[in-house]
């Protein structure tokens, strides 16, 4: 089992979602059938990872508490950390210092959704390197609305750009990131950007220069999308509606995932059925136990 820790950052500003976001954080709405931050959580347990923070606005804060409790429901711990305003995704490393308290970490942000069938063992892998930093690239068609990594003819990351005008190659940067036990120490050495935030671009450029970056491609059979517009929220909506409905299978459901690697007893899964009504959601886990 690791001994990573997990971030999930679901603060920010949320603008490109106004006026929805004036009322809630995004990443308490739904992606089709569950909230959204249960895609990213997903992630972080597909990498074994089991101690969580949630660091959100003060507003919002409560909101996910009460939405993911303590997070023995599913095996996992979560603590809680306010993200005083939005001063850029590095800004986790400063607030989640204390949490980390020097072990390798994985951040992911709260409005990212993967799925794949090599994405649970890529997980698992990146994990398990202790000593390099771990960040992907995937292939989009509007990379000059995200982190960039260009490659060379051999694969190796030279350059890192944030949301360039003139990208440098198509592979964007997903928002989950895994670093050695050094991330809070490096990230308290950057100076904000010309828009005034931590650049999450700028802590992996450091360890690019230092040589401790590993760029992975996620391939075309992994779903990499966001969810941080409103056309990328329909977009993820129907894509889990549309996988969900062929297979009879969900995405993203903590439940299952918690039992299948047996950090839940079908006991403890009958408890979560029980709170959750007689909802569909409820129905499934419930086809779920033995
Ligand atoms: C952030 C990062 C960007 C990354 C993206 C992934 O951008 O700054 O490097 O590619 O997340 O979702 P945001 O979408 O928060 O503006």
């Amino acid at each position: 089992m690791s001994d990573r820790k997990g971030i999930i950052l679901a603060g920010g500003s949320g603008t490109r979602l106004f006026p929805l976001t004036l009322v809630m954080s995004k990443q308490l709405m739904p992606v089709y059938d569950k909230p959204m931050i249960y895609y990213p959580l997903w992630a972080l347990m597909l990498a074994n990872v089991r101690e969580i923070l949630v660091i959100s606005t003060p507003h919002d804060l409560p909101h996910f508490r009460n939405l993911l409790g303590d997070g023995s429901q599913w095996g996992l711990s979560f603590d809680y950390a306010e993200q005083p305003f939005p001063g850029g995704l590095a800004q986790a490393f400063h607030i989640g210092d204390d949490f980390l308290d020097n072990s390798p970490a994985v951040l992911v942000l709260g409005d990212n959704l993967f799925y794949g069938q090599e994405f649970a063992l890529t997980m698992a892998t990146a994990a398990e390197r202790h000593h390099l930093a771990t960040i992907f690239g995937y292939h989009v068609s509007n990379p000059e609305a995200y982190g960039v990594v260009e490659l060379d003819e051999t694969g190796k990351a030279v350059s890192l750009q944030e949301k360039p005008t003139q990208p440098k190659s198509s592979f964007a940067v997903p928002g989950i990131y895994f670093f050695p036990a050094d991330v809070c120490r490096r990230a308290k050495t950057l100076q904000p950007s010309k828009r005034g935030e931590l650049e999450i671009t700028d802590l992996n450029r450091l360890y690019l220069e230092s040589g401790e970056l590993f760029v992975e491609l996620l391939g075309r059979g992994t779903a990499w999308l966001d969810a941080g517009t409103m056309d990328s929220l329909l977009d993820a909506g129907n894509f889990v509606h549309i996988i969900e409905k062929r297979q009879g299978q969900k995405i993203g459901c903590p439940e299952e995932l918690a039992l299948n690697k047996g950090w839940i007893s079908p006991r403890e899964l009958k408890m979560s059925i029980e709170k959750l009504g007689n909802s569909s959601y409820g129905q499934y886990l419930e086809s779920l136990l033995p």
